[in-house]
């Protein structure tokens, strides 16, 4: 059977780092409480010259450096991103043509937080349909430029950021065992578009807006919706939650990692955490997370991750991966 098997991964950060203290000149907040809220000490900030098209370029060079994949392979270009270098073309074409690559379809994903977890799983529906043979997937973000920086509701929880996997169609046994993306599932209602927005767009105010939030609707929701696709994931694969080596989790609060790793009885020494230092990357923060599990050696080849995201839409979804 043909798979999407995980054949590198790559990310890239914004040289500046922001960290609570710096945070607390900007608004009226202490590192004490954004620390006990949510797990985030520091986040990258882009600065001049950084955008979500140069950090995802980045990013995916040094995922396809990772596999050995020349970018001339590469015939599906997926970025999920709910902040574009502009408003169209797709980003993804613009990191296309900075790889250089002139075949197959580059797009952009708008899932917004679960963007990365919709990437994966289009770009394998594809891959298994013979659309595609070697896919890139990135999530890329520059929320730093969507925040309202006097609201200190929301401005302390994000940070910009990109990550990147490559996927390759690959014919492996039919076996959980064998390599490749097991199972995606991905949801949402739109009943919820209103608790997790942005108050601005080219077909309303015709400005691209800032980030607005209900942080306890969200919070309420994110356990509850996270724990069910995961577990409908696992179900789906015949896997239970003490087979999963790795939870690579989209990093938007420690607690709600927390909250969601009880509710499955997931020891927390198996959940990749990056919040501390990137904060709410949206999309980015799963490639993010996962190369950086990846690199210093705790994820390694074989091992069954589990990816899973929630995001503004509400959209959620998980996919079940043999590293
Ligand atoms: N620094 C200091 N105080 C702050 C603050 C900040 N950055 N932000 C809010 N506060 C204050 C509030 O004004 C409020 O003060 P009051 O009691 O005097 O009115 C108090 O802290 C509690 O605010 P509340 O919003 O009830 O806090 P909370 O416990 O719900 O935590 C979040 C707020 C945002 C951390 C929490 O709701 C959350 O994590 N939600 C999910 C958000 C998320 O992950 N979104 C992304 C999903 S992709």
């Amino acid at each position: 059977m043909v798979r999407s098997v995980i054949k590198g991964c790559g990310s890239a950060l914004p040289h500046r780092v922001m960290t609570n203290a710096d945070m607390s000149k900007v608004v009226d907040t202490s590192d004490e409480w954004i620390v006990e809220r949510t797990g985030i000490k520091a986040r990258h900030i882009a600065g001049e010259g950084e955008t979500t098209r140069t950090l995802g370029t980045e990013a995916a060079r040094r995922a396809l450096d990772h596999a050995g994949i020349a970018a001339s392979e590469v015939d599906l270009l997926i970025v999920a991103t709910a902040t574009p270098d502009q408003t169209f073309p797709a980003t993804a074409t613009l990191i296309q043509a900075d790889l250089g690559i002139t075949k197959g379809a580059a797009f952009d994903v708008q899932a917004v937080c679960s963007g990365f977890v919709y990437g994966l799983g289009l770009a394998d529906a594809m891959i298994k349909a013979g659309q595609s043979r070697c896919a890139l997937v990135i999530g890329s973000e520059t929320f730093s430029r969507i925040l309202d920086w006097t609201d200190r509701t929301t401005c302390v929880l994000f940070g910009d950021g990109a990550g990147a996997v490559v996927l390759r169609g690959e014919t492996v046994p039919d076996s959980p065992d064998s390599p490749g993306i097991l199972v995606s599932r991905l949801r949402s209602d739109g009943r919820y578009h209103d608790k997790l927005y942005v108050d601005g767009g080219p077909s309303t105010t015709k400005t691209v807006g800032h980030l607005r939030m209900e942080g306890r609707e969200v919070f309420k929701h994110a356990v509850v919706n996270i724990a069910s696709v995961m577990e409908e994931a696992m179900a789906e694969a015949g896997v239970k939650a003490g087979a999963v080596d790795w939870f690579v989790p989209h990093q938007a609060n420690r607690r709600i990692l927390e909250g969601t790793a009880r509710k499955l009885g997931i020891p927390e020494e198996r959940i990749v955490m990056t919040l501390d230092r990137h904060g709410n990357t949206s999309a980015a923060s799963i490639p993010l997370a996962f190369d950086v599990a990846v690199k210093d050696g705790r994820i390694r080849k074989g091992d069954l991750v589990l990816f899973e995201a929630m995001g503004g839409g509400f959209t959620w979804g998980a996919v079940l991966a043999r590293y």
